[in-house]
């Protein structure tokens, strides 16, 4: 028998691997933009993938996948919508677009649970779960209800973004997730005509000087370029490295993926 609070991975996630959260201190640092590249990159590697889009409030993976569902029904369990080689369930393919969602406490961690058990994720090497900004019920909720193996952290250069990333962090730390690493976005600019590299923030000190200001120490797993092909195949619905798998910034992505697997291994 589990003792009291302790948390068992559910039954439709039996299968499933890996759980990778992707969060963040801030909004629109990038947190789904590097799920689903991410996500895109396992799949590249030849792994079973689903993404839980777990922004209940400002659900963005199904556009940036394409993907408009509903999700199937089978057995009483919903079967998730695939695009791109990728499972996907999001709130997304339930709500209309305008409806605002303002579920708070119980009635949240009641949805995020049909999300987790009664959706048929079947067999993955990874999900991936793309969490609201900040460290709200989602964040937490989530956390009673599933095992994670880690957390990957999304910002962007700026020291304000770097101090909310630490407030995550800690949550997350109380929470008993690990976190694998950071991801800096939007970290610096590559001018398409003369490929001179420019930082478009105030670059940050440096991970060394970070530990020591901020007394955690997060690794820096990627930094992510900002482009505007990044932004716009996520319009299109085709996340950067599938849509430009030889692209130095599909190449970064791959790379991360790489690492996270890494750290998830050991
Ligand atoms: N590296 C990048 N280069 C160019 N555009 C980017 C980059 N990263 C993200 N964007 C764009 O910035 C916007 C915000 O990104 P995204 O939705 O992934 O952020 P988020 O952290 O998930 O936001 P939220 O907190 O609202 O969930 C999107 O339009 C996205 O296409
Ligand atoms: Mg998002």
């Amino acid at each position: 028998m589990p003792e009291e609070n302790e948390i068992i991975q559910p039954e439709s996630l039996i299968d499933v691997k890996n759980v990778l959260l992707v969060g963040s201190g801030k909004g629109g640092v990038g947190k789904s933009t590097i799920a689903v590249n991410l996500a895109a990159a396992f799949k590249r590697d030849g792994l079973e993938v689903g993404i839980m889009d777990a922004d209940i409030y400002g659900p963005s993976i199904p556009p940036m996948l394409g993907i408009s569902g509903p999700p199937g029904v089978k057995n009483e369990k919903m079967v998730p919508p695939v695009g791109h080689g990728i499972k996907i369930m999001s709130i997304g393919f339930l709500t209309r677009e305008d409806d605002a969602l303002i579920w708070r406490g119980p009635i949240l961690h009641k949805v995020l649970k049909q999300f987790i058990e009664e959706v048929n994720w079947g067999h993955l090497d990874w999900l991936v779960v793309d969490l609201p900004p900040g460290t709200g019920d989602v964040q937490i909720s989530l956390a009673q209800m599933l095992i994670a193996g880690g957390a990957l952290m999304v910002t962007t250069p700026q020291d304000i973004a770097w101090r909310d990333v630490r407030r995550a962090a800690t949550m997350f730390d109380k929470v008993d997730i690990p976190i694998v690493g950071l991801v800096e976005n939007m970290s610096f600019f590559v001018c398409p005509n003369c490929g001179e590299v420019t930082g478009i923030f105030p670059q940050p000190a440096g991970d060394a000087k970070r530990e020591v200001a901020e007394g955690v120490f997060i690794e820096t797993l990627a930094r992510i370029p900002i482009e505007p092909s990044i932004a716009a195949s996520s319009e299109k619905g085709m996340p950067i490295v599938l849509a430009e798998p030889e692209s130095e910034t599909a190449k970064i992505f791959m790379e991360l993926a790489k690492k996270i697997a890494g750290k998830f291994s050991k």
